[in-house]
């Protein structure tokens, strides 16, 4: 779909109208074809105008249609009919042009772009390249750097920063449409082919190989195994290589490969998956009354540690005052340095000023009577928390809503000690609290549909991917990592090594190890909660035999680490061996080798040669098991939040689409047939026994990700 009309006597103006981003459907590739050709044959249109209706350009190609079967014009040809055209076509890029869209922009012979509009190429982070051309025209356009750089990461960029590059010619404060029209005319008549980008060659340093070498082994380095990147340096290669309709040829050839690949499906998932899962407060049936969120512009943080301050930060910069609370002038004032040196920090990044006049800090409680929202970041101790609740009770405006950061407490224990549970929810920031995207929202089994719409409303006001989970121990991602660490360990005993497991996960494309990311988090923080939930130390049944507590197989090695005074990188020793205390160059430790053999042999164990794939099930099937008993619980929505909760909190390769999505990759009777092979070798690991619901979906023929919902036995009880 798109509008025709001729204005200012010679100018035809295109409009792209497929709201809400005018993505480049079917239906908007024909309309565009059909109105420039209409254009090119009229000889009263001297030029043409392409813009987007409700100040948008373009959101590139429909990512929805890339399932389907490829109907109307292909874009490729429809931009070539553009630039090889004989009147000067501008492009009026208000809002953003990304894509296909900025590839259309790429045909146009002029571009001109609003102050707030941004522009770019993100193909790369939907598992695919700019196949409309884009991989040959941008460099021809900017050179070979800058458009490496931008096509390999799919980085936006500002109006301001696209004029420097030279992606755009003009770039205005006032209707960027009225500036194209009026441009449109000053260029009738002026030389074209200078303008059309296809017909130059790309600007070639001398030292061309060496950035492109440079580039590659870069994009390697960081994809951690996603093809898309590499592909992308590939194409940009042919623009500097070969001419224009080989290097168009070679764009072809790349995009087919990746187009059918499960890793650019698994990409988009998460691209519609991201976005799915901050609509709780819009799709979900399961609950009734007000869900509209409450207005927030007052909010408090209790306790500034660690996250305390993350949280207080990630507010500011959201544009709420805060009042930060402490228990003693030391600590307020010791918390004040580090907030300030944070947002000042982060400020000098953006070049902008840090709001340091929205924070009043305090150790008075009763100054929170205005505040609209209050987030409890104190020690995660249960009789601390309720102490500070029933506290918030008495001080606060009746409607305050009462949050609780914590990692997998009870809410419901904490909400009862309130005068009003139903504004009591969980908020699970992950460390460091302003720079990860996750949280999780819990839902008590009283919080109100209204204060869960407001804490997903905060969440997204703060920038964060924020899924609601039940409130169950661990929550969602804490829950399924457990038997994730547990099989690690029974890994080390059975004959491997920290470097073997981590190996494989990395090259599975974690960005660290399970033992590694344990050094980097402390290992003294699972060895305090193990002693406290009597699994470890002296509290421990001594009719519990050593391997076994509780009734189930447990492993003792991360105790005897620990009592080596091997707490990970903050003392220069945990699983591996740092450079220093504080260190992060992680090298094996033969002392860590000497301690699993002492080990194997004083229980009798007899070292197994163990692979990588072993690592991968025995790890990641277990995770997936979780997963499937977390929806069985109605503890997440569905998949998809579960799958978002490990790809933004927990490392999990974007690019194998979390681990729900992995096991319908890999094919649920795959997974069940392995968690069932493993659970008969280890039957003491009650976590390896099958869930009902991964039964249920493969005896019903392992229905898509997206019919899964429909075989729970209790759909969302808990949400
Ligand atoms: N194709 C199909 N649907 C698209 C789309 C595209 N290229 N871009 C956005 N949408 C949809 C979203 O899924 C969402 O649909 P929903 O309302 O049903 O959930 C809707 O448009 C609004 O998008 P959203 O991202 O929620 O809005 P926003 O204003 O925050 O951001 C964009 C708008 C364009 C910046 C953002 O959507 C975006 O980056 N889109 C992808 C661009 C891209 O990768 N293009 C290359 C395609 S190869
Ligand atoms: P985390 O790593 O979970 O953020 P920390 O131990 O780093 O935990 O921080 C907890 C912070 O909470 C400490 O700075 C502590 O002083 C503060 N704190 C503890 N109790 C209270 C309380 N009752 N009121 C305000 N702050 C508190």
């Amino acid at each position: 779909m798109a509008r025709y009309a001729q204005v200012q006597g010679s100018v035809a103006l295109i409009t792209l109208t497929n709201p809400p981003v005018n993505a480049l459907s079917a239906a908007v590739r024909l309309g565009i074809t059909e109105a420039v050709t209409r254009a090119l044959r009229d000889p009263k249109v001297k030029s043409v105008v392409i813009c987007g209706e409700n100040g948008v350009f373009c959101g590139g190609a429909d990512i929805r249609e890339f399932a389907k079967p490829m109907t109307g014009p292909p874009l490729v040809p429809m931009i070539s009919a553009i630039e090889e055209g004989d009147k000067p076509v501008v492009a009026a890029i208000e809002g953003v042009a990304f894509g296909g869209g900025l590839e259309l922009a790429l045909g146009c012979h002029y571009r001109i772009a609003h102050s707030k509009a941004r522009v770019g190429l993100p193909e790369v982070t939907l598992g695919l390249l700019p196949a409309a051309g884009g991989t040959q025209r941008l460099p021809r356009l900017i050179g070979l750097a800058p458009a490496l750089e931008l096509i390999t990461t799919g980085r936006h960029v500002t109006a301001q920063e696209a004029l420097k590059l030279g992606i755009v010619d003009k770039v205005t404060d006032q209707s960027a449409q009225d500036l194209a029209i009026q441009f449109a005319q000053e260029v009738i008549g002026q030389p074209l082919l200078p303008r059309k980008l296809s017909t130059q060659l790309t600007p070639c340093p001398p030292d061309v190989d060496t950035i492109l070498d440079e580039a590659m082994a870069r994009v390697k380095q960081r994809a951690r195994g996603a093809m898309a990147p590499v592909a992308c340096v590939q194409a940009v290669r042919a623009a500097v290589n070969l001419p224009y309709q080989a290097g168009m040829q070679k764009e072809q050839e790349l995009m087919a490969f990746l187009f059918r690949s499960s890793q650019a499906r698994a990409l988009q998932y998460c691209f519609f998956a991201q976005r799915a899962v901050g609509k709780w407060s819009l799709s979900s049936g399961a609950h009734s009354g007000n869900s509209k969120p409450r207005p927030v512009t007052k909010a408090a943080v209790i306790g500034l540690g660690t996250m305390g301050r993350g949280i207080t930060v990630a507010l500011v910069k959201a544009g709420l005052s805060v009042v930060a609370v402490e228990t003693n002038k030391k600590q307020l004032e010791m918390g004040k340095q580090m907030v300030s040196a944070m947002l000042k920090h982060d400020a000098q990044k953006m070049n902008a000023v840090p709001r340091l006049d929205l924070l009043h800090y305090t150790t008075d409680l009763s100054e929170l009577k205005n505040t609209d929202l209050i987030i409890e970041a104190v020690f995660e101790d249960m009789a601390l928390k309720k102490e500070v609740f029933k506290k918030l009770s008495s001080v606060c405006k009746p409607d305050a809503v009462l949050c609780t950061n914590t990692s997998g407490l009870d809410v419901d224990e904490l909400a009862s000690v309130t005068k009003r549970p139903e504004l009591v929810v969980g908020m699970h920031f992950f460390a460091p609290a302003h720079v990860m995207k996750l949280l999780e929202v819990v839902r008590g089994s009283r919080s109100s549909p209204e204060v869960m719409a407001t804490a997903m409303h905060l969440g997204k006001r703060l920038g964060k991917v924020s899924v609601v989970v039940g409130n169950c121990s661990g929550f969602v991602g804490n829950r399924m990592l457990r038997p994730y660490l547990d099989q690690a360990n029974f890994l080390l005993e059975e004959g491997a090594t920290p470097e073997l497991v981590d190996g494989a996960l990395e090259e599975f494309g974690f960005p660290m190890g399970v033992f590694k990311v344990s050094d980097l988090s402390g290992l003294d923080v699972g060895w305090r909660i193990r002693k406290e939930a009597g699994l470890t130390g002296p509290n421990v049944d001594p009719k519990d035999p050593l391997r076994r507590r509780q009734g189930r197989r447990y492993s003792p090695l991360p105790d005897l680490v620990c009592e080596q005074g091997r707490l990970g990188q903050k003392s220069g020793r945990g699983w591996y061996l740092y450079d220093k205390p504080g260190g992060r160059v992680a090298t094996p430790d033969p002392d860590i080798h000497k301690l699993l053999e002492d080990y194997r042999v004083r229980h009798g164990i007899r070292p197994r040669q163990i692979g990588s794939q072993e690592v991968l099930e025995r790890c990641l099937f277990a995770l997936i098991n979780e997963g499937f008993r977390v929806l069985e619980d109605g503890m997440a929505m569905g998949p998809e939040g579960i799958d978002m909760i490990y790809v933004f909190g927990y490392g999990w390769p974007r690019h194998r689409g979390g681990p729900m999505f992995y096991a319908a990759m890999v094919g649920l009777p795959r997974v069940l047939e392995r968690l069932e092979y493993y659970q008969q070798v280890h039957p003491d690991v009650p976590h390896l026994q099958p869930s009902s619901l991964l039964r249920r979906l493969v005896v019903n023929g392992s229905p898509p990700l997206d019919k899964w919902r429909d075989f729970l036995q209790r759909p969302h009880s808990q949400l």
